[in-house]
């Protein structure tokens, strides 16, 4: 089975867990993009929810596909995310952003009160790190920014590569809000914790990749099935 055919059955799985008259933030990336569509059946069927997409993408799936949209500026507060994830630990620490929208995910998940995450089984791993973390950097003073982010990153153990994304034209990507994404190519993060907070303090810095205590369980599409983990 691929690693598709995981996240499919990791995104339908995860409507289990939706109610009707739920308010619900609404992922981004190949694996969201299944649970948009599998949602949208139950909403054609009846199914009564309003949802906050977390890109200008899911947005415009979600419109196609019948279902009813809100913001956060009419809707606050939401009663459950659902989104993928790149890399997921054992405490369910998730390195988020590969498609970019990394900063409205977290805005979104953290008004919610449960997070779901929805991946295939390759997505958990012992210590974060091998996907690279991406950095959301506002372009003003960009090559100062990055500076620091080296800076800091080096006195909490994280040395490599850092690359400027670009986009398939070869121009720098810009996320919906129009920033910069830095690719951080760290291999290892031995304090995940400490990373996250420091990067957050250095202006230029709009948010990191990682999302620390907001996922409540990530459902695990796998070749047999699914199974829940939830942090340790
Ligand atoms: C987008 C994300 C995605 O959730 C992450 O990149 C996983 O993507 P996919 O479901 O395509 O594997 O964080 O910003």
């Amino acid at each position: 089975m691929s690693a598709d055919d995981q996240k499919r059955r990791s995104a339908e799985r995860a409507l289990d867990f939706v109610e009707e008259g739920m308010k619900l933030g609404l992922g981004t990336g190949s694996t969201a993009e299944h649970l948009v569509r599998a949602l949208a059946e139950k909403v054609a069927k009846g199914l009564n929810v309003v949802c906050v997409p977390t890109s200008d993408r899911t947005a415009a799936l979600a419109t196609e596909l019948g279902i009813s949209l809100t913001t956060l500026s009419d809707t606050p507060h939401l009663d459950l995310t659902i989104d993928g994830a790149d890399e997921f630990d054992a405490q369910l620490r998730l390195v988020k952003g590969g498609g970019g929208a990394l900063l409205r995910e977290k805005i979104v998940a953290t008004a919610s009160d449960r997070m779901i995450v929805i991946t295939d089984a390759s997505k958990q791993v012992e210590t974060l790190g091998a996907f690279p973390l991406p950095v959301e950097v506002i372009p003003f003073g960009c090559r100062t920014t990055e500076a620091k982010i080296e800076t800091v990153a080096a006195k909490l153990g994280c040395k490599g590569v850092i690359e400027r994304r670009g986009d398939e034209y070869g121009e720098p990507f810009l996320t919906d809000s129009e920033n910069f994404i830095y690719d951080c190519k760290f291999g290892k993060i031995p304090d995940a914790d400490a990373l996250a907070e420091a990067l957050n303090l250095i202006p230029g810095v709009v948010d990191n990749g990682l999302f620390i205590g907001i996922a409540t369980v990530a459902i695990v599409g796998t070749e047999d099935g699914t199974h829940l983990v939830e942090p340790k």
